[in-house]
């Protein structure tokens, strides 16, 4: 039999960290194939290698999220192989250190590229892909929040704006960077927090999505943005308070959300529950 309309699951940045706990979790609780990924194809083998030693098999595909021909290969790869998806954990992310020496301006394009513009390019290429059922879960951050209720007055009430949409986002991160060039960001409105605006836009996109999935055909694609937690990784410098296990529980519980959910659906979840951006 082809393999061609087995079920499959992807997270993205999972060679280590809270992804590669996502990738534990969804091998021991998913019914189908778990794709784990990462830029480096070295380190990304030596993860696999780990979890076959726990008996779990999942299965590699480079992906660099800041890079199109990367993310194009996958979905090649994910068409060929299983004619779909059914499960996409947008997890990558970085972070600056506290101590980073990187001028303001650079930190905000560089994690915007990641974080922001790596994540939905992600999503453009690999949602037309999604099949009836499919859930997408992007992990965004508690800084989201934080970040949020810095912003002023007028950028909260355009983040919650019912009619919010992909292009009114996306110009509103392009204008945080190239305000942040010109030293006008405070003036205009935004924390000094690259992550956090990086994860705002994490989170509002999530939002958007989900209204889109609910305009069109294919049936109960759900989209939720979460905050995994403070994690012991390499991002948090290993002060975080959770295993990567326990970080892995709202990004699993939402993964695998069981058909025809009504809630959480479009929402940023903490914990396994709901929670607000502003
Ligand atoms: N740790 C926390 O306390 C915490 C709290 C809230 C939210 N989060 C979020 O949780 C997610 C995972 O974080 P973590 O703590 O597990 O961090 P981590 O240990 O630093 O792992 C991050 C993962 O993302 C990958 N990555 C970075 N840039 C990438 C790119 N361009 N393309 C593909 N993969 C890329 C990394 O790959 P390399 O190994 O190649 O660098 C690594 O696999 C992030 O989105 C983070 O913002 C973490």
């Amino acid at each position: 039999m082809s393999s061609s309309g087995r079920r499959v699951a992807l997270v993205t940045g999972s060679n280590k960290g809270i992804g590669y706990a996502i990738v534990r979790g969804l091998c021991k609780q998913f019914d189908g194939d778990v794709i784990l990924t990462a830029r480096s194809e070295s380190n990304g083998q030596a993860a696999i290698k780990q979890l076959n030693g726990e008996g779990l098999q999942p299965i590699f595909h480079q992906l660099d999220i800041t890079d199109k021909a990367s993310i194009d290969s996958i979905g090649q790869f994910l068409k060929s192989t299983y004619g779909g998806l059914d499960i996409l954990v947008n997890n990558a992310g970085i972070a600056f250190k506290v101590a980073a020496t990187e001028p303001f301006p650079v930190q905000a394009e560089v994690t915007l590229a990641t974080n922001f513009w790596g994540t939905l390019n992600a999503c453009n290429t690999l949602f037309p892909l999604l099949r009836p059922h499919a859930r997408v879960v992007n992990v965004s951050s508690m800084a989201s929040q934080f970040a949020a209720k810095k912003c002023s007055k007028e950028l909260q009430q355009k983040f919650m704006a019912p009619g919010l949409t992909m292009a009114n986002l996306e110009q509103l991160m392009t204008e945080f960077v190239s305000s942040t060039k010109d030293g006008s960001f405070k003036q205009k409105g935004w924390p000094e927090s690259a992550y956090g605006v990086s994860k705002v836009g994490v989170t509002l996109m999530s939002f958007v999505q989900q209204k889109q999935f609910n305009s069109e055909s294919r049936e109960d694609i759900i989209v939720n943005a979460c905050c995994p937690g403070y994690v012991d990784t390499d991002m948090s410098s290993h002060k975080g308070t959770k295993t990567i296990d326990q970080g892995a529980d709202t990004p699993l519980y939402l993964a695998m959300l069981p058909p025809n959910t009504t809630s959480p659906k479009g929402n940023f979840v903490s914990e396994r529950k709901i929670g607000s951006l502003v």
